[in-house]
């Protein structure tokens, strides 16, 4: 007999075909086998109408004294079940729907876990969120050794905690340390981690794996005990668990260990991992069904708060985008795309390489000797070796990737490129000369991506002969982990380029919003008044610190003045005076980044900026070594400040800055450079680190009133005069009434 764990064996086809989710088959050695296929859906979820179809099941496993053990598997090719259904989510009204409905799916999961036959999960593709916990409730779990087969609890990147009781069940089976850092990071679980932690009982090839879960459920029947892994009381982690999870002190210690370590990390902006190691203390000290019913509570606060709403908004929005070709019409289709070249193996040539062959692309990468290709390559084989080291990756697949990448000094081997990105110094003349190249060496039908960072796509494409076919691909660096890529688009880029350019970028992994071209296009622009800002905010006698601690106290990963150093002062100086020229005073900087310019100060990358960098004796140490370098002041003519007490309050200081960046995201909107506000916020928020939890700055207006945040500007305009002149989009929006989003 042969089976995949999406097909079931000849003896069952009898099971009824129905409209329902759930079906059973019962086999001729007494194992009902229970499928799980939500009619009508590519993938699993779970949906609080499917309480009485689990309870019908359990049910007739209980009675039928045929049955001795059951296994629930999926009937989906390529899914376990892959959470809970998040439109669900939105339909929840008030606070006491959310916990009724909580209660509801702790009744239909302990129906599961007390059956008094055993049941085994079989598990191939996604077990999340609710998945995972349906999974952890039954008695063993045998998963497919596929790389699709992931588990994990990630709730609280949706600013939730898991509500079908998977925290405390993770945690009876392996440790409390476990369940905390899965809950509190949402990171997946693979099926070797899941064996090694003793959360399954096998790991299998896919085509076996409905066999050997029924062999599972089999032995437990019979009384058998499960053999998972367990850890030694005498091993490094038995004897951690023993001092710390086995008595109440050690227990309090963990718990607090646990808040502040992700304290840290929040700034207290997301209330999630509160209530997760608050239940996980509950859960330790009166035992699940105690802990179920602060469960039921804290989901129903988390799932009607904003935060939890704004990080809900994301995930639609990015989920709208995977489905978006990018263009208005939705049936342009884009070219194909095999053979990806790249022009400059720098860091975000190499980068961009790297996303490319990853992904499956050909890629030919070129610079201008070999020397410059050399250090391309070993950023490349840096990356893999990287994965490699953290076993995220075979020596074959890597092997395999290097395989995909060749490299060149000239245009060889680029005849037959479908797309050229180009990643070469920001210096328009440079761009347009390698574009008549490219244009010289490939095909008609070649594809010009530039990667400017600043540069109008238009003008680079002034000197093409073929500027329908010159597009915008803005990636962020490093290019392997961050999230977004902004394609811009000129008034005369087919929609088929950009279409083109979308779908390269999703394969890539990248998160794809499409702009309309102008200087700055939308991410680099909004960073411009904010970054400005904060080099006022200097000018007033604010230190460096306080004015970046004000920022990322506010949900920023980093400040205004870290952020200059990251891109460089020298990079800031060049857009300046471009932004300037295109946007007139709004975009007039202070003098400081010219004379930190005239001083020598390119920031992070020769290591002297507003902060000085340890070096990399210190970074290997694993200290940064950063630290603000006083000297900056005197180079600026000012005194050295007292951080401690700024003359600008804490809150003016952040208000100002981020108030500059939403309005300069609501002039782009206004001027058509945007698409969308969603596209705006996810813009923010993927490229540059808007915080996410207020779901990006045009949520964030909505939320704060359009008309009050008007105000505070035009105040701001009062004081400064014309760079706070207001958004005319901000503007309308006020005078009506109304909300960015509908
Ligand atoms: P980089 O200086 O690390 O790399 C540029 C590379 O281009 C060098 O290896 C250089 O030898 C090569 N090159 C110069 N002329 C060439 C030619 N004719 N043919 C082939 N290769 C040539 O610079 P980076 O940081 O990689 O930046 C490249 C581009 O990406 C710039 O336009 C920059 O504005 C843009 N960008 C940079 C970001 C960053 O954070 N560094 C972020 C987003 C865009």
């Amino acid at each position: 007999m042969t089976m995949d764990s999406g097909s079931r064996p000849s003896s069952e086809k009898e099971a009824p075909v129905t409209d329902k989710a759930l079906s059973v088959a019962v086999r001729p050695d007494g194992i009902a086998v229970v499928t799980f296929d939500v009619p009508g859906a590519t993938m699993n979820t779970l949906r609080a109408d499917f309480v009485a179809e689990f309870t019908r099941v359990v049910g007739e496993i209980a009675h039928n004294p045929d049955v001795r053990a059951a296994v629930l598997i999926s009937g989906k090719r390529d899914s376990f079940i892959a959470g809970a259904d998040i439109d669900m989510l939105e339909a929840i009204e008030t606070a006491a729907d959310a916990e009724a409905m909580v209660r509801r799916g702790h009744h239909a999961v302990a129906g599961l876990a007390k059956l008094d036959k055993p049941l085994v999960a079989a598990v191939h593709g996604p077990a999340l969120g609710g998945g995972f916990e349906v999974a952890l409730a039954c008695n063993g779990r045998v998963l497919s050794d596929s790389p699709k087969t992931v588990l994990g609890l990630p709730e609280v990147q949706l600013g939730l905690l898991p509500g079908l009781s998977g925290l405390q069940r993770l945690a009876a089976l392996t440790s409390l340390q476990v369940a905390l850092d899965y809950g509190l990071t949402g990171k997946n679980m693979r099926p070797r981690q899941a064996k090694s932690l003793g959360v399954a009982d096998d790991v299998v090839p896919a085509p076996i794996l409905l066999e050997v879960a029924v062999e599972l459920a089999k032995k437990l029947a019979a009384g058998e005990r499960p053999k998972r892994r367990r850890k030694s009381r005498l091993s490094p982690e038995g004897l951690t668990k023993l001092a710390l999870e086995d008595n109440p002190l050690g227990r309090s210690l963990l718990f607090k260990k646990a808040r502040e370590a992700f304290r840290k990390k929040t700034g207290g902006h997301y209330p999630a991992p509160e209530h997760i190691v608050d239940l996980l203390e509950r859960y330790a000290a009166d035992g699940l069904e105690a802990s179920q019913e602060q469960e039921a509570q804290s989901f129903a606060t988390l799932v009607t708060s904003d935060v939890s709403k704004n990080l809900r908004s994301i995930f639609f929005a990015t989920t709208a985008l995977k489905k978006d070709n990018g263009v208005d019409d939705a049936s342009v289709e884009p070219r194909d795309v095999k053979k990806v070249a790249v022009l400059g193996a720098g860091l975000m040539g190499a980068g961009i390489a790297y996303v490319s062959i990853d992904k499956g692309y050909q890629v030919r990468m070129k610079d201008r000797d070999q020397a410059a290709v050399g250090r391309g390559i070993g950023y490349v084989a840096g990356i893999l070796d990287e994965r490699v080291k953290r076993r995220r990756l075979e020596r074959p697949g890597r092997a395999e990737r290097m395989g995909r990448l060749s490299t060149t000094v000239d245009y060889r081997g680029m005849e037959d490129a479908d797309l050229v990105i180009e990643a070469v110094f920001e210096d328009l003349a440079l761009k347009q000369r390698v574009l008549r190249e490219v244009e010289e060496a490939c095909g008609a039908d070649v594809i010009f991506a530039s990667n400017t960072s600043s540069i109008p796509i238009a003008k680079i494409a002034e000197a093409s002969s073929r500027p329908e076919n010159v597009v915008g691909m803005h990636y962020f660096s490093p290019v392997h982990k961050m999230p977004l890529l902004e394609v811009i688009r000129t008034a005369k880029t087919a929609d088929e380029v950009v279409a083109t350019a979308v779908r390269v970028g999703k394969k890539q992994g990248k998160t794809v919003i499409v702009v309309n071209d102008g200087v700055g296009f939308y991410t680099s622009r909004a960073l411009g008044p904010y970054m400005n800002e904060a080099s006022y905010l200097l000018t007033e006698g604010v230190a460096v610190e306080t004015i970046d601690r004000a920022l990322t106290s506010f949900g920023w990963p980093v400040g205004p003045l870290t952020l200059v150093d990251e891109v460089g002062i020298d990079v800031a100086a060049h857009v300046g005076p471009i932004m300037l020229e295109a946007f007139g005073d709004r975009l007039l900087p202070p003098p400081t980044i010219e004379r930190l310019v005239a001083d020598g100060r390119k920031g992070r990358k020769n290591e002297r900026g507003f902060y000085r960098y340890g070096g990399d004796e210190k970074r290997k140490k694993g200290k940064s070594g950063k630290e603000v370098d006083v000297t900056v002041y005197s180079v600026l003519g000012l005194e050295v400040p007292n951080a401690d007490k700024p003359p600008v309050p804490m809150e003016e200081i952040r208000e100002r800055c981020n108030l500059q960046f939403v309005n300069e995201a609501f002039h782009c909107f206004g001027e058509g450079i945007l698409r969308s506000p969603r596209d705006g916020d996810i813009g923010a928020i993927f490229g540059l680190g808007f915080p996410p939890f207020l779901g990006g700055p045009f949520r964030y207006v909505d939320a704060q009133g359009p008309a009050r945040v008007l105000e505070r500007i035009e105040r701001y305009e009062d004081r400064f005069g014309a760079r706070w002149t207001p958004a005319p989009a901000l503007v309308d929006l006020a005078r009506h009434g109304r909300k960015s989003y509908g």
